[in-house]
């Protein structure tokens, strides 16, 4: 059975209403990484890997909530929403405590939902349940967010409600996602562009580390603070510098890396990242695959070195990535600290390269690798059944 059917069974031996379909995927990012916060540039895209809902409004106070994956129910009323403590419905909770604060008045409402993205492994599935409830939810009430604001309030109920730090790439990738094509967004002024990615010789591949270092939502938002410190010692001499994105490489030299030596190295890593980005743009739009592929490569030893948000794992992944010339780029994508490596491997010989990562991984770290074939997708959607 598809698992939207076994959403829709679930959510009718529950609930006597009738409910609508919504989906929201993941995201990758192909370069462009810790850069989102930093009034940067990202260049993710929506994957194949999607939380389903079966939605329906109430016409009392109450939300019911139900996730299939943990087979656990969730009740809480629209006038006094507090924090779970649970793993999932925070994510839920907190969109529509940000539309409440956007002053839109809503009634309760029923959820059953369910996903296939791999949970963390940086592919996003919280930003996922996060769209596709505050996209339903304006289907629903009829609330007239526009799609900038449905990406901005999945990111305000990360940020205020369940307490992560994050930017705006993957809740705006999850809403904003367009079929065979990636997204170059500009952080800070959050115009963007869609740039056709479909090439019949490369294959997106992911190489799920499977392991999660408990470093992960710390040094993310310390890694945060080291870039605003070094911000901070060039806006002393340079006011109108506002985030590293007005910041060149020659301002890092001259205030930075004798005074702080540990802020100059973060800083570096992201003004060289965001010109990176612009680089491998160029080559993507001149069709030059293996140019794009060595930014990937030069990112990851950037993320590696001096943002220092690797591990032992994604390390492996790519050191033994770089012993195939069919791998045109690999490196660590999202947060860092585990989850998956992207690499862009030379179509006809994906499955062979997959069976031996697989095998390498189990031999010389005695690890199990997920393999995800994945391909770019739109973003978030109603779904007419
Ligand atoms: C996580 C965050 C994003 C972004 C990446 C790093 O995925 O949620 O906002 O900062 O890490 O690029």
């Amino acid at each position: 059975m598809s698992l939207l059917s076994k959403i829709e069974e679930s959510f009718k031996s529950r609930f006597s209403a009738e409910p609508t379909f919504f989906s929201a995927p993941g995201r990758i990012n192909l370069i462009g990484e810790h850069t989102d916060y930093n009034d940067g540039l990202v260049l993710p895209a929506a994957i194949d890997r999607y939380i389903f809902a079966a939605v329906s409004i109430r016409h009392d106070r109450e939300i019911h909530l139900f996730s299939e994956d943990y087979q656990e129910l969730f009740q809480s009323s629209v006038d006094d929403i507090q924090r779970s403590g649970k793993l999932w419905p925070d994510y839920i909770l907190g969109v529509v405590v940000e539309m409440q604060k956007a002053g839109k008045a809503l009634n309760g409402f029923n959820m059953v939902f369910g996903g296939n993205i791999p949970l963390g492994a940086g592919l996003s599935s919280s930003a996922a349940l996060e769209s596709v409830t505050a996209f339903a939810l304006n289907h629903l009430y009829s609330l007239e967010f526009r799609s900038l604001e449905l990406a901005k309030i999945g990111q305000a109920a990360e940020n205020n409600f369940v307490g992560v730090n994050c930017g705006l790439m993957d809740q705006f990738a999850s809403v904003f996602g367009r079929k065979d094509h990636l997204i170059r967004l500009d952080c800070k002024s959050l115009e963007f562009e869609f740039i056709p990615f479909h090439s019949p010789d490369y294959q997106i591949v992911l190489f799920d580390t499977q392991v999660k270092h408990s470093l992960a939502s710390s040094a993310y938002n310390e890694r945060r603070r080291e870039c605003e410190r070094g911000v901070a010692l060039i806006q002393a001499h340079h006011p109108e510098v506002t985030s590293l994105r007005d910041v060149s490489l020659e301002m890092l030299n001259t205030y930075v890396r004798d005074a702080d030596p540990l802020a100059y190295r973060r800083s570096e890593f992201v003004v060289r990242e965001i010109q990176r980005l612009q680089d491998a743009c160029e080559d993507l739009l001149a069709g030059n695959f293996a140019s794009f592929g060595r930014h990937m490569y030069e990112t990851h030893e950037g993320l590696k070195n001096d943002y220092e948000v690797s591990c032992p794992e994604l390390d492996f992944l790519v050191a033994k990535a770089r012993t195939y010339p069919e791998i045109i780029g690999s490196r660590m994508m999202g947060g860092g600290f585990g989850g998956c490596t992207i690499n862009l491997i030379r179509r006809d010989e994906v499955e062979r390269i997959a069976a031996e990562m697989l095998l390498a991984y189990k031999v010389q770290l005695d690890l199990e690798l997920a393999v995800y074939f994945v391909s770019i997708v739109d973003g978030a959607k109603a779904i007419v059944k």
